[in-house]
């Protein structure tokens, strides 16, 4: 590898587990949500699937200790950065692992709870990822998956460029293979996957001038998604430097703005193994 794309690689990281800690602490109400909805307890054994930088699996971890926390994740990358972030917060209980939720190297009914957080929309057989964490979670064990749908956001005043910038990045993920829809299908996917009393719960988190600190996180999420994906965006010829330009002029504007409200969504389905 050249100099320049190993430093291009560094950086990626480092931007992507900026970004990943960035979301836990945007969205921790809505992690508190769903970690509250779990029937967690101190000694149980815990799957964190898609751990990212494991900023879950460390919660998890401090409400089941001395129980453990399995944490996996696709990225060897990834799983190093979460190891060492674990150690930094003197947390002992998290064993860590490269795998792969379509198909989990773990025997049946290792777990008692199994969480999957903003993983399942990039998952190419999303009903055989829920499948493989209903095997692994014991009998009336609990499976929780969380994830996004575009469609659940109110905002205003009116972000044009935004919204059209965002139109071509949505469309280059879903053509890469990322369901940014999949929020409004995990009912049917956990159903499928043979869990029973599926439940979903839809969070949401809203902000205006009445808290500029927190409009300005919570618009930061999508925004932060935009600036790691500006680039592939742009190779691909469909966003030009000055449309995305544009498009964080209306941004300055819209935080400055009197009236400025946003309202941002995610959904989670929960269900029983049988
Ligand atoms: C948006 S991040 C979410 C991380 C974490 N769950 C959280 O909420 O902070 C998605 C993670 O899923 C991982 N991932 C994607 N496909 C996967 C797969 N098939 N198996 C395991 N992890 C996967 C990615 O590497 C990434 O770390």
């Amino acid at each position: 590898m050249s100099d320049k794309r190993a430093r291009n690689t560094d950086r990626d990281l480092d931007n992507e587990v900026a970004r990943l800690e960035f979301q836990a602490v945007a969205f921790r109400r809505i992690i508190e949500n769903e970690i509250n909805t779990l029937s967690l307890e101190q000694g149980m054994s815990v799957l964190d699937a898609g751990c990212g930088t494991g900023a879950v699996s460390r919660t998890l971890a401090r409400i089941v200790n001395p129980g453990t926390v399995t944490a996996i994740d696709i990225n060897d990358l990834l799983i190093d950065k979460a190891q060492k972030l674990a150690i930094e917060e003197g947390i002992d209980n998290i064993r860590f692992e490269l795998g792969d939720v379509r198909n989990l190297g773990f025997s049946d009914a290792s777990f008692d709870v199994s969480y999957c957080r903003i993983v399942l929309m990039a998952v190419s057989d999303p009903v055989k990822a829920a499948s493989e964490l209903k095997r692994v979670t014991r009998s009336g064990g609990q499976v929780l998956v969380s994830d996004i749908d575009d469609d659940f956001m109110l905002v205003y005043p009116p972000i044009p460029t935004i919204m059209e910038v965002w139109r071509k990045y949505v469309k280059v993920a879903m053509d890469e293979g990322r369901d940014r829809y999949i929020g409004r299908k995990l009912f049917s996917i956990l159903s499928q996957a043979g869990l029973k009393s599926v439940k979903i719960v839809p969070t949401v988190l809203h902000a205006t001038q009445d808290s500029p600190e927190e409009l300005r996180m919570l618009s930061s999420v999508p925004l932060r998604l935009m600036e790691r994906a500006k680039e592939p965006v742009m190779e691909k010829g469909i966003l030009t430097p000055t449309e995305y330009e544009a498009a964080m002029t209306e941004y300055n504007e819209f935080l400055n703005h009197p009236g400025a409200f946003l309202l941002m969504g995610t959904l989670f389905a929960i269900g029983t193994v049988p």
